[in-house]
């Protein structure tokens, strides 16, 4: 599970906390669209990978559950509660978000412009896709 948890570096003092996220510096790639998630209800998100991109996303307020599942047997179940901390979504990770607490609000910065092509969005079609990649 730490293989996907991203820890950053909180400055804090008695003014409050302060974190950065810079490309190539603390995160392993460019930036190119941030976009964020709020008024969170109880319907789960996420349930699709992506082909190409790579994102990185932080709660930074309340709480949410998330999924990750490679689609070789392999599941993590993280709780994503910090806003120091964030969960590196690489291609072909299925991804689910759950159990938002009502004042969630999720961050995702990603190294591509939005692409519906690049999603795959059909769980058997998210298998047959990871057994035909080069390295398994
Ligand atoms: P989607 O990625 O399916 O959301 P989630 O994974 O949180 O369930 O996106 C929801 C809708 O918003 C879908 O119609 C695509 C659109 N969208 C954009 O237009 N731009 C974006 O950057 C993103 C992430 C989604």
């Amino acid at each position: 599970m730490s293989d996907y948890i991203l820890k950053l570096k909180e400055i804090s003092d008695q003014r409050g906390s302060l974190v950065a996220v810079e490309a190539f510096k603390n995160l392993p790639f460019e930036i190119k669209r941030v976009y964020y998630l709020y008024k969170l209800s109880q319907f789960p998100r996420g349930f699709h990978a992506h082909k190409t991109l790579r994102q990185f996303m932080v709660c930074l307020h309340g709480t949410v559950k998330v999924i990750l599942d490679d689609g070789l047997g392999n599941k993590n179940n993280i709780l994503l509660k910090n806003p120091n901390e964030g969960i590196l979504i690489e291609p072909y990770m299925w991804h689910e978000m759950f159990e938002f607490s009502n004042d969630c609000v999720l961050v995702v910065f990603a190294n591509d412009y939005y692409n519906e092509g690049d999603y795959i969005r059909s769980y058997d079609e998210f298998q047959v896709a990871v057994r035909s990649l080069p390295s398994v």
